[in-house]
C-alpha cells in the first residue's frame, strides 16, 4: 500500500514541486491549503504532469476541527509542513498574523498528530534562522535565533518548539529542514513561482523583467564585500529542493529522531552573476540599474550542504543555468502565472 503523506501547503511553490515527486516515488500525497496564496489551478498542473489529482482539501490548518476530520479519515504516515506565509516585508508590517499563521498552525498540527498518533514530520525552515552569518558557508551547527523580522522568527520559534517536542517525545522524526534561495520551476514550464502583486524575490523580479511586466531590475547594493559587490546566495531548483523532500521521507522511515539539514547547493552566486546566467541561459537582456542596499540584507548566505549528502545521499543535479531557463520556461508560457 502507498504511504499517505499529508502536505500542508501543498498547492503553493514548493510544496506543489514536492508533490509531484512524492507521486512519481509511489507515495500518495494528500494535500491541505487554505488558498492564502496558491490556486487550484495547480491540480490539474499535477495531473498533467504526473497522470495524477491528488487529493486536496481546503482548510486552514489552524482549524483544528476540519484537520481532525482529515487525520480521522486517513491513514496518513508524516506530515510535510510547508504551509506558512514568508513575505519578509509584510512580516514586519503585521507580525501577529505572522505569529497566528506560522506558529498558530504549527501548534494546531502538532496537537492533532498526537492526538492521532502521527509521529513523522518534516518541516519548512529557512536559512533565514541563521540571521546575519558569522561564516559561510553555513553549517547546520552554527549559531541560530539572531532573527532580524517576525518572519524569520516564527521559523526559530517552530523549530526550537520542534526541538522541545523531540526530547518530550522520543518516538517523535522530526526533520527540520533549512532551504537556501529556492528558484527554478518545473521543466514541463507548468509549474512554477506565482508571486502575488511586484515580486520582492530576485528570480520572479528578473523574469518579470523579461517579460516586459516590469522595465528593469533594480539591485539592491554593489559595494558589499562580495566578489563582485552585489549580495551572494545560494540558489537552489526547486524540483532538487523537492527531491530533498522524498530522500528526507526515506530517512525518517528509519526513525532517526530529531534531524537537521541545509538545503542548499553549497554554490555562492552573486546577483551579478544571477543576472548574467540568466542572460546566456535565455538570450536576453536584462536591463538593471544600482540602488542602494535593502534594509535587513546580508552580504552572503550560503550552504555547507555536506551533511545532507552524507546522510540522505541528497546531490542538487540543476546549476544556476539551468534554474535562469527553468523560470523562464514557466515564466513566458504563463505570463499571468496560474491565472487565465
Ligand atoms: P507558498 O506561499 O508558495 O506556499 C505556502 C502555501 O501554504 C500556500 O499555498 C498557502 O496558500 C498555504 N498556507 C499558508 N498558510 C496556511 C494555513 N494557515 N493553512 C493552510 N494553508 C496555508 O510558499 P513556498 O515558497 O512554497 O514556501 C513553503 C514553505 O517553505 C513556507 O513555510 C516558507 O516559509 C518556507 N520557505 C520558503 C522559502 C522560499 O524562498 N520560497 C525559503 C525558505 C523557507
Ligand atoms: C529572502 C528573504 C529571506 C528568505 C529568502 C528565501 C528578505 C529580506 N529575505 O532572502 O527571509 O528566507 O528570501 O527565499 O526578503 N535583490 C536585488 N533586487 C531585487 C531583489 C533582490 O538586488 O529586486 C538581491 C538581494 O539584495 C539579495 C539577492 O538579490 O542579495 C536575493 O534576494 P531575495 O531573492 O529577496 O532573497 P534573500 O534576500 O536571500
Amino acid at each position: 500500500m502507498k504511504k499517505q503523506i499529508l502536505v500542508t501547503g501543498g498547492l503553493g511553490f514548493i510544496g506543489s514541486h514536492t508533490v509531484v515527486e512524492l507521486i512519481q516515488e509511489n507515495y500518495e500525497p494528500v494535500i491541505v491549503d487554505n488558498l492564502c496564496n496558491s490556486k487550484t489551478e495547480v491540480l490539474n498542473r499535477i495531473k498533467k504532469i504526473t497522470g495524477v489529482k491528488p487529493e486536496f482539501i481546503e482548510l486552514d490548518v489552524r482549524d483544528e476541527e476540519k484537520l481532525s476530520k482529515v487525520f480521522a479519515s486517513h491513514n496518513i504516515f508524516a506530515v510535510i509542513h510547508f504551509a506558512g506565509l514568508k513575505a519578509v516585508g509584510e512580516s514586519v508590517q503585521k507580525p501577529q498574523l505572522y505569529y497566528d499563521n506560522n506558529i498558530g498552525s504549527t501548534e494546531v498540527l502538532l496537537k492533532v498528530m498526537d492526538k492521532y498518533n502521527v509521529k513523522n514530520i518534516v518541516f519548512s525552515s529557512s536559512a533565514t534562522v541563521y540571521g546575519n552569518p558569522k561564516r559561510v558557508p553555513i553549517y547546520e551547527t552554527d549559531p541560530v535565533g539572531e532573527f532580524t523580522n517576525p518572519y524569520a522568527e516564527t521559523k526559530v520559534r517552530i523549530e526550537e518548539m520542534l526541538i522541545k517536542l523531540s526530547k518530550q517525545d522520543p518516538k517523535m522524526n522530526i526533520a527540520i529542514l533549512r532551504y537556501f534561495n529556492p528558484i527554478g520551476a518545473h521543466k514541463s514550464g507548468l509549474m512554477g513561482e506565482d508571486p502575488r502583486g511586484i515580486p520582492n524575490n530576485l528570480m520572479p523580479y528578473v523574469t518579470q523583467v523579461a517579460v516586459g511586466k516590469l522595465p528593469e531590475l533594480s539591485i539592491f547594493g554593489n559595494d558589499y564585500p562580495t566578489k563582485d559587490g552585489t549580495g551572494v546566495r545560494d540558489y537552489i531548483h526547486v524540483v532538487d529542493l523537492a527531491i530533498g523532500h522524498v530522500l528526507t521521507l526515506k530517512k525518517i522511515e528509519q526513525n532517526p529522531g530529531l534531524v537537521i539539514y541545509n538545503l542548499g547547493t553549497g554554490v555562492g552566486t552573486s546577483v551579478l552573476e544571477l543576472v548574467h546566467a540568466f542572460e546566456e541561459a535565455n538570450g536576453i537582456k536584462i536591463a538593471y540599474k544600482m540602488v542602494g542596499r535593502r534594509p535587513g540584507d546580508v552580504p552572503e548566505c550560503y550552504a555547507n550542504a555536506d551533511k545532507a549528502y552524507r546522510e540522505l545521499g541528497f546531490k542538487t543535479k540543476y546549476n544556476i543555468v539551468d534554474c535562469c531557463r527553468d523560470s523562464w520556461n514557466w515564466q513566458k508560457n504563463n505570463p499571468k502565472g496560474y491565472d487565465k
